[in-house]
């Protein structure tokens, strides 16, 4: 169903690696409004060529930048401009990785060169691209800027690992940009921070099956879905929430204001 919501808007979606992708999502449905976009993600991520089904489905074009890279993320804010014609209304950045998530190294027992390259890719990449839109003026007044994120960033989930660190980091970039980016040029920066959700980067979490059963008995209205998430992308692109910035928003069913459910009492009475 479209309302429009984003007609003649452009922007960038970073993240969508497959179907199941909250930034897959995001596409389609921003396309649904009427928005056109760019699609990127790292030159690595595109070897299964999934995304390139995604490119024909919304009508974009794909570029490949590692969101590590300055110099990458100026090509690729530059040529999008060229290509959609103008300066941006929306930036999506879906990003997320862990070294020693992903080779199983404990939080107690880290390896701080995959340390860096988990915070490099997962937060410093938000500032990498909000700094290169801000100095190329590559967003439009009022536009939206958006990083995903997860709980973790405010309590402990012992197996999310350094990724809370990273997430923790990511939320303060939103904040302290959005502080910078809205005086100079009424540019809104939030993070949505998202029900575990299963997802290649998801399911790459110890435990993960336990976790999302776990997070959906405990969540009033359930989990949040991809689908539901990329929903509220819309609205937080969208001229209907043009006050909103610096903000950590929760999409959760209310899992974060619960402390238990009936549910989960039941589990434990003898
Ligand atoms: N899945 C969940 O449970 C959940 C919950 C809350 C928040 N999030 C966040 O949502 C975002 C999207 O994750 P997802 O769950 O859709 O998983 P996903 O694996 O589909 O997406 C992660 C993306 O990051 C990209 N990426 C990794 N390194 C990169 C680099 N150097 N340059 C550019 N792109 C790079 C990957 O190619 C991939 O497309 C992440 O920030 C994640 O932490 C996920």
């Amino acid at each position: 169903m479209s309302n429009g919501l984003l007609k003649g808007k452009k922007g960038i979606i970073f993240g969508a690696l497959n179907e199941q992708s909250i930034a897959w999502k995001v596409a389609e449905k921003a396309h649904e409004q009427g928005a056109e976009f760019v699609l990127t993600n790292a030159p690595i991520a595109m070897r299964m060529g999934e995304i390139n089904q995604l490119g024909e489905k919304t009508g974009s074009k794909i570029i490949p930048a590692d969101a590590t890279s300055v110099e990458d993320i100026e090509k690729l804010i530059t040529e999008a401009m060229e290509i959609l014609g103008g300066k941006l209304d929306f930036i999506l950045h879906s990003i997320g990785m862990s070294v020693n998530v992903r080779k199983g190294r404990h939080y107690t027992d880290e390896n701080y060169d995959w340390t860096m390259k988990g915070l490099d890719v997962s937060a410093l990449s938000f500032h990498k691209v909000l700094q290169t839109a801000y100095k190329l003026d590559a967003i439009n007044e009022w536009g939206s800027v958006l990083a995903l994120t997860y709980i973790a960033a405010q309590r402990v989930f012992p197996d999310y690992n350094d990724m809370a660190d990273n997430k923790s980091y990511l939320e303060s970039i939103a904040r302290s940009f959005g502080y910078h980016y809205g005086t100079k040029k009424h540019v809104r920066v939030n993070t949505i921070s998202q029900s575990p959700t299963m997802t290649t980067a998801g399911s790459g979490v110890k435990g993960f099956n336990e976790f999302i059963n776990f997070s959906e008995q405990m969540s009033p209205l359930g989990n949040a879905t991809a689908d539901e998430c990329a929903d509220y992308c819309i609205v937080m692109f969208s001229d209907l929430t043009k006050k909103v910035t610096m903000q950590n928003l929760f999409h959760d069913g209310g899992y974060s204001n619960t402390g238990v459910t009936q549910q989960v009492i039941e589990k434990f009475s003898d």
